[in-house]
């Protein structure tokens, strides 16, 4: 099939299925499509919507997002997961603002300058936003071409991801390249999926090759397994007499870098001697149900534990707080621990 048929069909199949409907296309503009960008890096698009709505009303411009503190973003963002997107996306609006009088780059290269922007990414908000030609290759757009050219090999090999691009670069049409983009990643979400793949109803059915060898979910190849590890820890969740919980600011990189949790632990030595640290006096300890957070790389496993602890236990310091959970603050907090919180508060002493 010849780049032009290929674009052609990927087209004319946007024309009739294509989404047109999603927030990010309303009054398109490079803040609107990069933001949304990088949300649905490693988000899916029902997750990102209520997200992406609440962060445009809060933050509608690049300016705003470079004024805001890093608490807001953080609080916006809390529960998305991978932070270091948000915080990167900090940076670069801050950046387009002192650095390009606030408007965007227009060349993947200068896009790709930006922290938390790679090639594919680039390629999105210049071909989405500005009509600029750009190839793009995410996860979905990969699917699509691994299957299309039958390309053998995880997409995490170079030798793989090379050719890859390549392809994405020699079916990108120079016109209506932002529709082009959009209908290549939907087929990818939509049609093309991981495990069931619409094969009947894709434009591109007449020259998928994984399709002629009857085999197309075996394309792309996924990674080499690897065995995820299981660490333990202890969360505290201490609290004192007015219902107020102990909480503190992770170090600003790392796991949930920035955001707000309880103490963590490795376990109960570490535990008593840290409570043995801050001199605190515990009167009551109770064991709450597990739970288990899964990252990227591995697997926490968390027992919180209630502890009631003076109210004059200590006053907060700079990067800790009494956390009040009926007059809660905002603050950016990590995914398990909004669980958590919300599990104690029935643990609130009534007020008399
Ligand atoms: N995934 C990444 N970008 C997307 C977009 N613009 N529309 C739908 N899904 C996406």
């Amino acid at each position: 099939m010849s780049p032009d048929d290929f674009a052609q069909r990927v087209l004319d199949w946007y024309d009739l299925h294509g989404r047109k409907d999603l927030p990010w296309q309303q009054g398109m503009t490079p803040y609107r499509v990069w933001v949304s960008e990088i949300m649905l890096q490693q988000t899916q698009v029902a997750t990102v919507i209520p997200y992406y709505e609440r962060f445009m009303q809060a933050l509608p411009d690049v300016h705003a997002l470079a004024a805001a503190s890093d608490d807001e973003v953080l609080h916006l963002w809390a529960g998305l997961g991978y932070y270091s997107r948000a915080r990167n996306l900090h940076k670069a609006a801050k950046l387009v603002v002192s650095e390009h009088s606030g408007e965007f780059p227009r060349s993947i290269e200068g896009l790709i300058e930006l922290p938390g922007i790679g090639r594919s990414t680039a390629g999105a908000v210049a071909s989405l936003s500005m009509g600029i030609w750009a190839p793009i290759l995410d996860g979905n757009v990969k699917r699509v071409l691994a299957r299309f050219g039958a390309v053998e090999g995880w997409p995490g090999e170079k030798k793989v991801h090379d050719r890859l691009w390549s392809m994405a670069e020699r079916y990108t049409p120079q016109n209506r390249v932002q529709h082009y983009t959009q209908a290549m990643m939907d087929m990818g979400a939509t049609l093309c999926t991981r495990t069931k793949p619409s094969c009947l109803l894709c434009p591109l059915k007449d020259g998928c090759e994984a399709r002629m060898l009857g085999e197309p979910t075996r394309f792309p190849s996924s990674k080499p397994r690897k065995v995820v590890p299981i660490r333990q820890c202890v969360m505290p969740l201490l609290m004192n007499q007015d219902g107020e919980v102990w909480l503190q600011r992770r170090p600003p990189s790392g796991l949930w870098g920035g955001l707000w949790c309880p103490p963590q632990l490795d376990g109960e030595e570490e535990l008593a001697q840290w409570l043995g640290v801050q001199a605190l006096r515990v009167h009551s300890r109770e064991s709450l149900p597990a739970l288990r957070h899964t990252f990227s790389h591995f697997h926490l496993d968390i027992q919180p534990l209630l502890l009631r602890v003076d109210a004059s236990a200590g006053v907060a310091e700079a990067g800790q707080v009494w956390y009040n959970l009926r007059q809660p603050s905002r603050l950016g907090l990590a995914a398990p621990v909004k669980k958590l919180l919300k599990l104690v508060e029935s643990y609130v002493p009534t007020v008399a």
